[in-house]
This record gives structure tokens, sequence and C-alpha cells, in this order.
């Protein structure tokens, strides 16, 4: 940070002496903003054509929020196919927007036949002229033909799309041990990150029949029917996968200790592993889902016992887990989403996923940073500085710094929230975190300078939002034992 007692360059807002996260911590600060960048830190800087006072607040970056499903088309073939996502663009970034998040990466999904081309420019259509905040995409590839291997992963990194998800289960989308290959040795042949959801298709059809044949049809044997074994032998395998093709892989969503173990041992041996937690498995349980209306916190994998939230955050403080994300899957309670098959449908018919756009950073910030699990510059690092460093998006995301986007959240720290749903900005007619008391909010957001939200009146416009194209992934390809 420079210290002259003033600069008097010419900029578009100066935000004036609030704390702001430089380097690793706090320091008293003020930020020159020009063209929606961040262009001058200093102790003291003057002019500016709009000057605003952020006294007594903090000020971070920006939140990253790496994994999210926003208007994504369902897929055909998906047990619980019909059901349609509450949020498309709008609603779905200003929710973010309004949580501190001015970066998304939601998923493009290729369906069984469809080139990845064609899933591409479908999902812009969706986005274009919408969103609020700053997007880039990530793809889900369910049909690795030659061609999406050959010619198109490797057209489209060039073109800024650098991370692929893929899965080990739902019957639609699971891929076999060989397409898992051939996906990864694909990816890395043209530094673009592969994303995997560790869960073993077989053994939870295995356990669903074997439920429903008992008549355990209900929300919470969705949590029995995808135990942690099942997550801790497809982790395993991703793993060993991934070491066998010599490519980083990036395990989404992990929920508990087991998984955990594996991923903290192949970190151990220097493979570019790494791993994103969701909040759901630290402030849900399965117990969550005995509720009359447990649907609402249906996702995969489920919300583990209340014992393993510990595990997570000690994942997250060991450096084992290295990002958070929401995981935002906006399915209403009712026919649209959750109920599409009934009230009484099986579980198996119960679209999976839960909202968390607007809640991730107030929930990890209250009950990481203010309960004191987590240092702020961990908190900024996992939830900000991560996210767009491993999907390629420093310099100018996640990070308060000169030549940075100016993306800024102004938190104040010691405001006391009761989440509930209308509170919240999403389209979603829920909330799973209704009720808990959290410490500490954003209260101003700006993305590139323009100030998006304000206490809590929406200042920006759809289509205010650009989309991202992405640098190649940051994992280093040997990390450090
Ligand atoms: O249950 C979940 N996580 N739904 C969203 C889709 C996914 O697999 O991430
Ligand atoms: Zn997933
Ligand atoms: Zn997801």
């Amino acid at each position: 940070m420079r210290s002259p007692e003033s600069m008097d360059a010419d900029f578009d807002t100066v935000l004036h002496g609030g704390e702001v996260f430089v380097g690793q911590g706090l320091a008293r600060c003020d930020i020159g903003i020009r063209a929606g960048r961040i262009a001058a830190l200093a102790e003291r800087i003057a002019g500016g054509r709009t000057r605003f006072d952020a006294a007594g607040r903090w000020v971070l970056p920006g939140g990253v929020d790496a994994h999210c499903h926003i208007d994504q088309p369902p897929n055909p073939g998906s047990a619980a196919r019909g059901a349609q996502m509450a949020d498309d663009f709008a609603s779905g970034s200003r929710s973010a927007a309004f949580g501190g998040t001015t970066t998304i990466l939601p998923f493009a999904p290729q369906f069984k036949g469809q080139s990845l081309r064609a899933a591409v420019a479908a999902y812009h259509a969706r986005a274009e002229g919408r969103s609020h905040v700053d997007y880039g995409f990530h793809l889900i590839v369910s049909d690795p033909t030659q061609e999406v291997l050959a010619q198109e992963l490797p057209a489209l990194a060039a073109e800024g799309y650098t991370s692929v998800k893929i899965y080990l289960t739902y019957e639609a989308l699971r891929l076999s041990d060989l397409q898992v290959l051939e996906v990864l040795d694909a990816a890395r042949q043209c530094g673009t990150l592969t994303m995997v959801h560790a869960e073993n298709l077989d053994c939870i059809l295995w356990l669903t029949e074997r439920l429903e044949r008992q008549g355990r049809t209900a929300p919470r044997y969705h949590a029995d029917s995808r135990p942690m074994l099942v997550e801790r032998e497809a982790t395993f395998r991703a793993v060993a996968l991934a070491e066998l093709a010599e490519a980083p892989l990036l395990i989404v969503h992990v929920s508990g200790r087991e998984a955990i173990e594996v991923i903290a041992g192949a970190r151990a041996r220097g493979l570019p592993i790494v791993a994103e937690t969701c909040p759901q498995y630290l402030f849900l349980g399965s117990e969550d889902l005995h509720a009359e209306d447990g649907a609402k916190c249906m996702c995969s994998p489920p919300p583990r016992a209340r014992e393993n939230a510990p595990f997570v955050w000690r994942g997250l403080q060991s450096g084992a887990l290295s990002l958070v994300s929401s995981d935002h899957a906006p399915y209403r309670f009712d026919e649209s989403g959750k109920l599409k098959y009934g009230p009484k449908a099986s579980f198996r018919f119960i679209a999976n996923g839960i909202p968390g756009l607007e809640t991730r950073l107030p929930l990890l910030f209250s009950e990481g940073v203010m309960a004191g699990r987590l240092t702020l510059a961990e908190f900024v690092e996992l939830c900000c500085t991560a996210p767009a460093r491993l999907y390629g998006l420093l310099p100018r995301k996640g990070q308060i710094a000169v030549g940075a986007d100016a993306d800024l959240a102004l938190w104040d720290p010691q405001r006391r929230t009761v989440i509930d749903n209308a509170l919240l900005h999403h389209n979603v007619d829920y909330t799973p975190y209704a009720g808990m008391a959290v410490t500490g909010w954003p209260t101003h957001v700006w993305l590139r300078g323009e100030l998006v939200c304000a206490d809590g009146e929406l200042r920006g416009r759809p289509g205010q939002g650009r989309f991202l194209r992405r640098g190649r992934h940051g994992i280093p390809l040997r990390a450090a034992p």
C-alpha cells in the first residue's frame, strides 16, 4: 500500500476510512477506483467524483462462488426430471450480490448426444443480459465423445471455459472409469481443471432399491441411500484415476471426515488434488432430513450426522479443504421443484440441492471468523481468493489489489441477523438456515466499481454482470508434500 499523505489523481469513486483487507489482514486504507479497477490503495486519497465513507466497516473482496446452479435446464434422464430451478440469472445473481458475492461460476450442462458447443450456446442464452454479477461457466460433460475430448475441450479452453464437472453418480450423468480417465487426460492437456462429484452410483442404486422394498422412502432415507462409505469409495477412486492420468482434480462438495482423510492423504503424497466443501456440511445434519419438510435439506452428498461438522471445520483449518462454495441448487418446496412428484414421493424422485448463494458468506463469516474457527485471512482465502486462483480468475477477481477489478463488499462485522427467507433475494420459498443468528453481513457491494446493493436496496441492474473468459486453472502440478 502506498502511504503518501494524499493522492489527487482523478478517481471515479473513493472509499475512505474503512478497514481494508490487503495482503493478509485489515489495514486502515482508502481505495481509489478508476474505470472499474482498483487504481490506488493509500492511507489517504483525496478527490473522487463519488466519495463513500467506509468508517467502522470492513472492506473485503467480493466473494467468488465457484459452484452454483442457476437456471440449469433439467436433465431429461434424471429421476426428478421436470423439477425446475426457481432462480434465473437475474434472481440468482441478485441474491449472490446481496450476500457479498460478485463472481459466480454456474454450470452449462451437456446432455447425451449434444455437443459441448451447443450446451454452451444454450446456457449463454439463459444468462445473456440478466446477471447482476460477473459470471463464468463450468461445463458438465456427460457424453465424452472423441469430438468432445479432442476438438471441443481444447477449443473451449482457449475461449475461457477452463473447467469441467464429471459425475460418478446419477444415471443420466455417471461416467465409467474409462471415460473418467479419458476426460482427465484430455482436460490436463488443455489446462482445463476436472471437477468430480464423487459418489458411487451402483452402491446408491442397490441401497435405494433395498430401502424402497422396506417402504423406507421418506426424505430421511436419502441419507441412508448414500452413506459416507459411498462417498469415500468414489473419492478414493477419483483420486486414483487422477493419479494414473497425472491430472489435477478438484473434488466438489466434500461432506465429511472419511473423504477428507482420503484427500489429505493424497495431498500429503504431493498429488495435485484439491477439494471444496459447502455450508450444508458445516451447518446442517442428517437429522434435518427427519423433519416433515426434510426434503428442504436434501442434497447430494447428504448432510452427515452433527458430529461430522467439526471434522469439516478441521479440514478447512488444516488446508485439506481449499475452498467453500454454496452449491446453490434452487428448488422451491412446491410442485415446481421439490414436490414435483407429490408430498409422498420416494426420496429418489425429489430434486437434490438446496439454496445458499446469499447465506454462504454470512454463515462462514459468523461461525468461522467471529466464532474464532477461522482467521479473517482464511475466510478470504477460502471464499474469495482460492476460488479465483483455482479457476483462472486471478489477478482480476478474489483480492483487493491495485489492478484488480473493484469488486468489493463492505461488511458491518457486528450486525446481528436472524436468517429468515423474507430477508433473502433468491426466488426460492425457503432457506434451510432459517432461524440461525449470525454476526456480520455485507451492507454495500460494488461490482467493478459500480454500487450493486446498498443497505438492503438493489442499485444494480440485470445485465451489469459480464461473462468472464477464464485462464488456465491454478493448481500447481507438483503440489508440495
Ligand atoms: O444435491 C446437489 N448437490 N445438487 C446439485 C447438483 C450437484 O451434484 O452438485
Ligand atoms: Zn455434484
Ligand atoms: Zn452442484
